[in-house]
């Protein structure tokens, strides 16, 4: 028994902070408003690099095992050292492996984080491969493998999300005290008509702003966008909006809470910390305003370190609420 499955991505991040290289404006801004510019053709030299562990489920997960609620991953990687690593990091966590999934085939997926010279605050480029990652499967056999609370599935990659959607709804049916929370990516995103009975289970949706806009269709405040996002069924929704903190709304009490803290140095893995300290919260206190609290300090912690999983806050923190 665990208290959470987490189902979604698994990668290993390099995060490079470039020497050389320029940020540009880009004259067709309709489609980005700014470029990031190295030689081609040149050595180009980095000032720092760093391995570190990422992906929305581990990411996750491993916050959860750090605020002591018991966690199994549902992932999948490669037959590689980047997969092992990974698999052996979960471990040293104390994090239940079982579930997770090895493809014969792909290869772990990587993520390169380039932050140009300048360190224009949040604005860095994601170098992104999927691999394993957009092979990862489920069915019900997998899904009863072990007893659990809750589900908090993160951004799916590939082709085959749409039937992990369903595998989920199909338990939800069957067993509808399992809570879900869930961190669409934008590859949910872009199809919108698919989502709808999924949100309809969905117990805490979570996310950003721009995330929140595209699922409703046009840029409204954050109160409007809570108030029509709960009218399409999750009972919880949680908006972020990075620097200005986040807001909560479950369709009676509606929480604002700014960030906790101004230091930022990296800012990946924000929106994994934010919803693992929010379902961490929930779980611990049963209370919306402890859990948003939580996620704030939980969030501004990790982005005030490199990668994703650095800084995230560990159960002394859980002292502060008693
Ligand atoms: N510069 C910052 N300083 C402090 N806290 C921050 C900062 N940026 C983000 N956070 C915290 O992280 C939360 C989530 O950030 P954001 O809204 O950028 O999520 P996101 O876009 O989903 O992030 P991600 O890119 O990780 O998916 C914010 O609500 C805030 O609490
Ligand atoms: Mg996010």
């Amino acid at each position: 028994m665990v208290k959470v499955i987490t189902v979604g991505g698994a990668v290993r991040d390099i995060t490079f902070y470039l020497e050389e290289g320029k940020v540009i404006s880009n004259r067709r801004k309709s489609i980005y408003s700014k470029l990031l510019a190295i030689p081609l053709g040149k050595k180009v030299y980095l000032r720092q690099a760093y391995f570190s562990c990422g992906g929305g489920a581990t990411n996750v997960a491993v916050s959860l095992a750090n605020l002591g609620i018991s966690v199994a991953p549902i992932i999948r990687v490669g037959q590689d050292p980047r997969g092992q690593i990974i698999i052996d990091d979960l471990k040293k966590k104390g994090i239940l492996t079982k579930l997770i999934q090895t493809d014969r085939q792909l290869s772990t997926g990587l993520s390169f984080v380039i932050y140009p010279p300048q360190r224009l605050k949040q604005d860095r480029t994601i170098l992104s491969y999927r691999g394993a990652n957009d092979e990862l499967k489920i069915n019900q056999q997998t899904l009863k493998q072990i007893k659990y609370q809750w589900i908090y599935l993160s951004s799916l990659s590939g082709k085959k999300w749409t039937n992990i959607l369903k595998q989920i709804m199909d338990l939800k049916l069957k067993h509808p005290l399992i809570k879900i929370a869930w961190n669409p990516g934008s590859n949910q995103l872009k199809e919108k008509k698919k989502l709808n009975k999924f949100l309809s289970i969905t117990d805490v949706l979570l996310l950003n702003k721009e995330e929140a806009s595209e699922l409703i269709g046009t840029k409204l405040s954050v109160n409007n966008l809570s108030k029509r996002i709960v009218n399409l069924g999750p009972k919880i929704v949680v908006i972020t909006q990075g620097k200005f903190g986040a807001n909560v709304y479950n369709g009676q009490q509606n929480l604002h809470q700014s960030i906790s803290q101004h230091r930022l140095v990296d800012a990946t893995g924000a929106g994994d910390a934010f919803g693992a300290g929010f379902v961490a919260g929930l779980i611990l206190f049963d209370d919306l305003k402890k859990a948003l609290d939580l996620a704030i300090r939980n969030s501004g912690s990790v982005v005030s370190k490199i990668g994703a999983q650095q800084g995230l806050l560990n159960r002394k923190i859980l002292k502060k609420y008693n």
